[in-house]
């Protein structure tokens, strides 16, 4: 007999996707990918990054799912329940407990950069009413950088929206959050795209992100790839576990996930398609954008444009909007597994929660300014805690899963979990699982930290 969630369901399958996508699609997308490609050697960096959401990404997407969906509860209680029925060891469920660590990382600092996109979004509706406005992107940018009482407001206010929806719990709060705003959030990047596209410098743009120079792609490139695969569908945290546990049982997890798979790499796509030409048209170098790079980039063109300040308002708000969508499943498996192991309410499990990861985040806030001698291993804070989490953590993390769905789970109780698929299918997942996935993931970190 199926189970049910103790959290609620999602109330259909287009749900599921949205908010599957929802996550997926974020400051990852926008932010990420475009400064990573611009850092990493664009098409090489691009090149490696398709080729591991493919490979490695999808299999492991639909594993995460279908865990979640077996077990119904947060991630760690998911795989002791599986431990349970099918006599494995309690020790996997270490994936839940390492996930839940590299969650409360992730958002630590993901608030902190979501605040960035409050604060521009401030700035333009401030233009609307005659303020200003953002004459020197990277002079504002670096303003914000070195004003931590302006970071911990926003970085704050962020916290606040996030634990706000998880307290609300399934159905209530995250479904309603993403129906209207992913589909705003599309059209705002085609619209950039057209201003792309009539800069002139489309061409570069796409010659920059689809031509790749194979001499560039050493050790780092590919695993900065491999990270952002992770990072991008939500991967190797459990996060898709724990929205995988709230998925009706009739369900088609493989069309689901390449449809969330294909939107996701689409939007990273649309947005490196929409700065590029701008970075291009301004005559900026491409190369090493850092984390800066769209905040830099993109007041450029909306002080170009007519009505610039209101695309920007609308373009950041709506970001922050794509962040929220996200931070929301990085905030909910904490809180589940509060709720179900503590007698705290849900409302109360994400306050407490949220406070932690708001604390952390002063960490990354601080680094940028009052700590910004501080190094370690080259970067500053905010790039230590999300090098270690999402290049490091969020692997191992999908390896984990993936030796885990291929190796300890029966094929009986996989296969039924994924019914949709032909036998050649799946027994070509359960390969992907078993050993391509893994051993892919295993090489890339070995060429780090081996060498
Ligand atoms: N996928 C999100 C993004 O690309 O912005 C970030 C993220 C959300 C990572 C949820 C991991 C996660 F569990």
């Amino acid at each position: 007999m199926d189970k049910q969630s103790v959290h609620g369901m999602w109330s259909s399958r287009t749900a599921f996707i949205l908010a599957a996508a929802g996550s997926a699609v974020g400051l990852g997308n926008i932010w990420r990918f475009p400064y990573l490609a611009s850092d990493n050697g664009g098409g090489a960096f691009v090149l490696v990054y398709l080729a591991c959401i493919a490979l490695i990404g999808l299999p492991i997407l639909f594993a995460e799912v279908l865990i979640g969906r077996h077990g119904r509860q947060s991630p760690i209680n998911t795989l002791l329940s599986l431990a349970r029925e099918t006599g494995h060891s309690r020790a996997w469920s270490v994936i839940g407990m390492m996930g839940m660590l590299s969650a409360i990382l992730i958002l630590s600092f993901y608030s902190v950069v979501a605040g960035w996109t409050l604060h521009y979004g401030w700035l333009y509706l401030a233009q609307l009413f005659g303020g200003a406005g953002i004459e020197d992107g990277p002079a504002t940018f670096g303003g914000l950088l070195g004003d931590p009482k302006t970071l911990l407001f926003w970085h704050s206010v962020f916290m606040v929206l996030t634990i706000g929806v998880v307290a609300l719990g399934v159905e209530k709060g995250l479904e309603r959050a993403v129906k209207l705003l992913m589909p705003a959030l599309f059209l705002m990047l085609i619209l950039l795209v057209i201003y792309g596209v009539r800069t002139g410098h489309f061409g570069a743009a796409v010659e920059f992100l689809f031509t790749p120079d194979f001499s560039k792609i050493d050790e780092n490139v590919v695993l900065a790839a491999l990270g952002q695969a992770f990072f991008s569908l939500s991967l190797g945290l459990a996060g898709m576990m724990a929205y995988g546990a709230y998925l009706p049982r009739d369900v088609s997890i493989p069309q689901a996930g390449v449809s969330i798979a294909l939107m996701d790499t689409g939007v990273a796509l649309l947005a490196g398609l929409a700065i590029f030409p701008i970075v291009f048209a301004f005559n900026l170098d491409p190369a090493g954008g850092g984390p800066g790079l769209i905040f830099t980039v993109l007041p450029m063109a909306f002080s170009d444009m007519w009505g610039g300040a209101l695309y920007g308002l609308a373009f950041f708000l709506l970001l922050m909007f794509a962040a929220w969508t996200s931070s929301i499943s990085l905030l909910e498996p904490p809180t589940a597994y509060l709720v179900e192991r503590t007698p705290l309410t849900r409302r109360s499990a994400s306050i407490l929660a949220g406070v932690l990861v708001w604390a952390i985040g002063l960490l990354s806030l601080l680094g940028f300014n009052v700590w910004s001698e501080v190094r370690i291993g080259g970067r500053d804070l905010q790039g230590a805690i999300e090098f270690v989490a999402s290049d490091v953590m969020l692997p191992l993390g999908g390896l984990l899963v993936s030796l885990y769905a291929g190796w300890v789970l029966d094929a009986k109780l996989t296969r039924k979990e994924l019914p949709q698929l032909s036998d050649g299918l799946y027994t070509a997942w359960r390969w992907s699982v078993r050993v391509v996935a893994p051993l892919l993931v295993l090489f890339v970190l070995s060429q780090k930290f081996a060498g």
